[in-house]
């Protein structure tokens, strides 16, 4: 491969290895998403049922879960939900924000209202297992409804269970979802850690899992395999480089690309533990660089 073909590997391996979140912010789906009174979260997800997402931020230290949820209601005037499950995966036990049309009012206003799920009914609003504030839901030009929230969780928290859900309202009351296709499926984790915004002292393992994977890589694509390339290009033009040029090169190559293989596994295991986030961008040009790389090799 060429220098300068090296060169475009590693300028693509460093886009990459940046921060995903950078990645996420920079492309489209749920990170054009913009808000009003200038709410921004730190990650965000696309959700593969019902055409939502879910934007986040977590402060870890505070255990502090600032959300929106964006869905668009069945019909006009349907209600939105999202919620955590602490106790199980699906819509029993989950501790719900539910955003609805401010009652008898026909100005489009909306409201959340908290409801600590028992079964399979939706009971009455009452307190969380979860101190909430700043409830807040709007409804957009677009018909979608964006609803606000922040959760303090219990200390430690890092993967959590999520469910959301759309239904119509009759006569200013939340009436049952449907009960088939993305109606049954809209629940997943949530993994909070690995989409925090900024986190001092490294205290979770997916945080660490996070940063070795991109120590490696940058080791690998960006420092390792461009200085064997650069031997092998300018140091062989010495007559009393050689055959120093040779062993250089090969160490660098064969070193950088056994440590880039151990930054792609480590990618890989991240993505499986994050399930339900997506980082596109970052996902594939971390494949393309593997690719090309594994090609030269
Ligand atoms: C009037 C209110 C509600 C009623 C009567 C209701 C009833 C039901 C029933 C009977 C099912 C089982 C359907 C099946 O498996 O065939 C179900 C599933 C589900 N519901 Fe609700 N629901 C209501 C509100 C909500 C809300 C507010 C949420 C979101 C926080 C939600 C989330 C879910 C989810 C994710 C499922 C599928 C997973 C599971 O079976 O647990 N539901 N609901």
């Amino acid at each position: 491969m060429s220098l300068l073909g090296m060169l475009f590997l590693s300028v693509l391996a460093a886009v990459a290895v940046a921060p995903a979140r950078v990645a996420a912010a920079g492309g489209g789906g749920c990170a054009a998403e913009r808000f009003s009174s200038n709410r921004v979260y730190a990650a965000c997800s696309d959700l593969a049922r019902l055409g939502a997402s879910v934007h986040w931020t977590y402060d870890e230290g505070a255990a502090s879960l600032s959300v929106a949820f964006v869905a668009a209601p069945p019909s006009s005037g349907g209600w939105v939900a999202w919620g955590l499950n602490p106790t199980g995966e699906g819509m029993s036990g989950t501790q719900a924000l539910v955003a609805l049309p401010k009652s008898g009012g026909s100005s489009g206003a909306y409201d959340v209202q908290t409801y600590s799920i028992n079964g399979y009914t939706l009971g009455s609003p009452g307190p969380l297992s979860y101190p909430t504030s700043d409830l807040a839901a709007e409804i957009g030009g677009d018909g979608r409804v964006r609803m606000f929230g922040t959760l303090k969780l219990p200390n430690g928290t890092g993967e959590v269970n999520q469910v959301w859900q759309v239904g119509p309202v009759a006569g200013g009351s939340i009436t049952p979802h449907a009960f088939s296709g993305d109606n049954v499926a809209s629940k997943g984790k949530l993994n909070l850690v690995t989409g925090a915004s900024t986190s001092s002292g490294g205290g979770s393992s997916l945080l660490r899992k996070r940063n070795t994977h991109g120590v490696l890589n940058a080791v690998s694509w960006g420092i390792l395999l461009p200085m064997g390339a650069i031997f092998a290009r300018y140091l062989k033009t010495f007559k009393s480089a050689d055959p120093t040029w040779f062993y250089l090169h090969v160490a660098c190559q064969l070193i950088g690309y056994a440590v880039g293989v151990s930054g792609w596994a480590t990618g890989i295991h991240l993505g499986n533990l994050s399930k339900g986030i997506t980082y596109s961008l970052h996902r594939n040009i971390g494949i393309a660089v593997f690719a090309l790389g594994t090609l030269q090799v």
